[in-house]
């Protein structure tokens, strides 16, 4: 369906937890592992009957994210029943690629299509610092594990940070030289305390572009994705950007946003939110005409740059 901007609707990013096993120095350095979380969670079952609903009006692609979906124990039937709804022709996921060495299989087998994986760092130490503890190792061991059973390509996620990550600019690119693999680069969004406070730290895409003429512009196939790819020649892969600070891409945003307990929220970067757990547990017969309601009117773009703050950390609501 459109909304009332006229953008058609038909990608839907269902974060199923707000736990992860990492605390990214720019998502959620804290760590957010609580127990009320799981028992919050929309079950799968739950996931299965919104995304029903969804298929309705047109939603075709789901993304599954979280805090990290490798942490829920029963994230294959997920994938399986969110892939077994009539309609929906595209699952994918994005995850920090931790358990992903253990999974990839059942993931691939359930009927997931694609995979992002987020690394800030590929030198071990600055990974581990990135991350507050994490161990690269793992992740590349996911990366190989996943590419082998079939899933790919596969994207990286790299959010840049100046004066962390910015050196490693050309490793990440030289990902896609011989794998099938997608190198992008995230501009940082004033999501959160280090978002929010380090906006001087943003690199911005076009400099990046800029001083690399090698990368040649490849013309969009997906209006409605973030990413602007490029082709470096005798590369497999290619390099994407995402930039949310310098370009705002919401006039042909496509996507809508599930939260791990139950509320839909329209807009990455504007805080309303409608609970729909209620209606799903009690009248479950209303939620086709809510979710027809909140998909019309949801907001016409982010408010980064503004006077906002985010009501939620990015690990509540899955990038
Ligand atoms: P595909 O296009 O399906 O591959 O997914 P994606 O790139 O949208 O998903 P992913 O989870 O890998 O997100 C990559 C980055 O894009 C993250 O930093 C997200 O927060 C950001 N992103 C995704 N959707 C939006 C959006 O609607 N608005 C903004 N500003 N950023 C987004
Ligand atoms: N700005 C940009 N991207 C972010 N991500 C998490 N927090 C931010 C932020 N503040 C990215 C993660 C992950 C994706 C879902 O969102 O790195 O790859």
């Amino acid at each position: 369906m459109k909304d009332r901007y006229g953008r058609k609707i038909e990608y839907l990013r269902i974060s199923v937890t707000q736990n992860c096993n990492l605390k990214c120095i720019y998502c959620d350095p804290e760590g957010d592992n609580c127990k009320e979380d799981m028992d919050n969670n929309l079950s799968p079952v739950e996931i299965e009957s919104i995304v029903r609903s969804m298929a309705k009006i047109g939603i075709k692609k789901v993304r599954i994210t979280g805090g990290e979906p490798l942490v829920r124990s029963d994230i294959v039937e997920i994938v399986k029943r969110v892939s077994s709804v009539k309609g929906i022709e595209d699952v994918s996921m994005t995850t920090n690629g931790i358990s992903l060495h253990r999974y990839a299989r059942q993931l691939k087998d359930g009927g997931l299509k694609r995979l992002n994986v987020s690394i800030d760092s590929l030198k071990e130490e600055k990974f581990r610092m990135i991350t507050g503890g994490g161990d690269l190792k793992k992740t590349l061991e996911g990366i190989d594990m996943a590419l082998d059973v079939g899933l790919m390509p596969i994207k990286i996620n790299t959010v840049l940070i100046r004066g962390v990550n910015d050196d490693e600019i050309d490793d990440f690119i030289n990902l896609s030289k011989d794998r099938p693999i997608e190198s992008r680069f995230i501009e940082l969004m004033p999501i959160g305390d280090f978002g929010e406070k380090n906006a001087d730290k943003i690199v911005f895409n076009a400099d990046v572009i800029n001083e690399r003429p090698y990368l040649k512009y490849l013309k969009r196939s997906d209006k409605g994705a973030p990413a602007q790819y490029y082709t470096v020649e005798g590369y497999q892969g290619k390099v994407g950007f995402i930039s949310p600070m310098s370009h705002k891409f919401c006039s042909d945003c496509n996507r809508i946003r599930l939260t791990s307990d139950g509320r839909i929220r329209p807009c990455l970067g504007d805080n309303g939110e409608v609970d729909i757990m209620e209606m799903l547990r009690k009248n479950p017969g209303d939620l086709d005409k809510l979710i027809h309601e909140i998909v019309y009117n949801k907001p016409i773009g982010h408010h980064f740059g503004e006077d906002y703050s985010s009501s939620r950390k990015m690990s509540r609501i899955g990038g």
